[in-house]
């Protein structure tokens, strides 16, 4: 696929490229927009490098795409409440985001996609890994994509099992500002159902949809999901369908969450990182 607009080098075989010679800063025109979207539904996740980016100029750049997606349990910037930031201070032993994960997912329509734009970071780790869930539905054996298709999954937004039953606030102890921002989602439902196998509203393709807030499947028991439920999360994020990317100051990675899933590298204990991250509205999975 060639652009017009600008130059595309993928990062891996499986997803994930490099977006060169767009300023974000400045209003994209209809073409260049309609080229970037392009670009993430054919590479699934794609890199800016270089930018600089007020919140107001990231959440324009968000906007094209859709309405701003609130987190249900995390507070944003003080001055620009729809941009979350995802600081690791120098003294904190966790890292927000190190389990596979598709954001939101507990939510009834998770996010569309996700912008995030990196501030100050290590001098060496703090990666953050991708994986390609259309080659992960692909892989698997047309026996296994029959019994698949009319499976749900139970996700939820706090308290993970995974994590011993913990609260978020609890949780995040040791990523101290996250701590600090951890709210209280009031009304909005964080316990989810959702088709295991989605069909991606806007390419048509099958993906696997499961990520680190899956619990079991729906209607049925902990132990009856389990087998199943373990192999298709180590599954999906075989090497062979991720990419790695090693972010600079000025980076922004620009995600399809509904096809994608992510995991925060922690291998910087010692270091601060400090990004801003701007998420767009996504619809009910179907
Ligand atoms: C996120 C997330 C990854 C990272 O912002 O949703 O998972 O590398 N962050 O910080
Ligand atoms: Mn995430």
């Amino acid at each position: 696929m060639s652009y017009q607009s600008f130059d595309v080098t993928p990062i891996s075989g499986a997803l994930g490229a490099e977006v060169h010679g767009i300023d974000l800063s400045i209003p994209l025109s209809k073409q260049t927009f309609e080229e970037v979207h392009e670009a993430l539904l054919d590479n699934l996740v794609i890199f800016f490098r270089d930018q600089d980016l007020t919140p107001e100029q990231q959440l324009s750049f968000a906007r094209r795409f859709g309405g701003i997606h609130l987190h249900p349990y995390m507070k944003g910037l003080d001055d620009h409440p729809e941009v979350l930031a995802i600081i690791k201070e120098k003294d904190d032993t966790r890292t927000f985001g190190a389990s596979w994960h598709v954001d939101q997912m507990f939510t009834e329509k998770p996010a569309m996609g996700a912008m995030l734009y990196a501030k100050e970071l290590p001098p060496a780790g703090g990666d953050t890994l991708y994986a390609n869930m259309y080659l992960a539905y692909d892989a698997l054996s047309e026996g296994m994509k029959d019994m698949l298709t009319n499976v749900k999954t139970f996700a939820v937004g706090d308290r993970f099992k995974r994590l011993g039953g913990q609260s978020r606030k609890d949780v995040y102890k040791g990523v101290s500002v996250m701590a600090n921002h951890v709210k209280d989602p009031g009304d909005v439902k964080t316990e989810n159902e959702h088709p295991l196998v989605r069909t991606h509203p806007e390419t048509g393709r099958k993906a696997l949809f499961i990520g680190g807030h899956v619990q079991r499947f729906a209607g049925m028991t902990d132990e009856e999901s389990a087998p199943l439920l373990n192999y298709l999360k180590a599954h999906t994020v075989r090497p062979e369908f991720t990419c790695r990317f090693g972010w600079k100051p000025g980076s922004l990675a620009f995600w399809d969450n509904r096809c994608t899933q992510h995991f925060a590298v922690g291998d910087y204990n010692g270091s601060r990182r400090e990004m801003h991250r701007v998420t767009i509205q996504g619809d009910r999975p179907v």
